[in-house]
């Protein structure tokens, strides 16, 4: 009996979920932010504030004035290649899709500086953005093991 109470449940919640047009992602703009993202509902102005995001570090990033359906979105930046990889940012968030974010070139000033894009993902699904802090501690370590690497030649240069 109860079980057959949970299983109409389960199947209610199912089908409220797939009726609802809302999309849910992570988004958090900075390492920091990114070790707790937030989970918000996509809406103009969530979908406003990635793009105001990817005007830091990205040109041309065009002026959306509303949208009537969002994508989530991941991007991983890093610094350097080889061994002095390492992870200088993300930004998971909500976005227009007629941003086109992953096409957006880096700003003069980080392309020179060695910044590329290690990844960068748009897709549509609650939550299809994953959570970046389930990933951070493997760049944690290699941030750490990266320093400790950087006061020992310091130290014994
Ligand atoms: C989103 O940004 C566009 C373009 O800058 C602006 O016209 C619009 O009012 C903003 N919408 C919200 C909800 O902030
Ligand atoms: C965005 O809004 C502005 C002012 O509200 C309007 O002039 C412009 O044509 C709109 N752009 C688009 C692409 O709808
Ligand atoms: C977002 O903007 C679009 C286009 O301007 C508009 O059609 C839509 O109703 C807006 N959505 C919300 C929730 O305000």
């Amino acid at each position: 009996m109860y079980k057959k109470v949970l299983c109409v449940c389960l199947l209610i919640a199912f089908v409220s979920v797939q009726l609802a047009t809302s999309l849910t992602c992570y988004h958090c703009t900075t390492e920091q932010d990114c070790k707790k993202p937030q989970l918000v509902t996509c809406t103009n102005a969530t979908a406003n504030e990635t793009s105001y995001s990817l005007g830091y570090y990205h040109q041309n990033v065009p002026a959306i004035n509303g949208s009537t359906r969002f994508d989530c979105l991941r991007i991983r930046y890093t610094q350097g290649t080889g061994s002095k990889k390492q992870v200088v940012n993300q930004i998971h968030g909500c976005v227009h899709p007629n941003v086109y974010a992953c096409s957006l070139s880096l700003k003069p000033e980080y392309a020179s500086n060695g910044w590329n894009k290690e990844y960068c993902n748009i897709c549509s699904g609650d939550k299809c953005n994953k959570n970046p802090a389930a990933t951070y501690s493997s760049s944690f370590y290699t941030i750490l093991t990266t320093s400790l690497a950087l006061i020992l030649t310091k130290l014994y240069a």
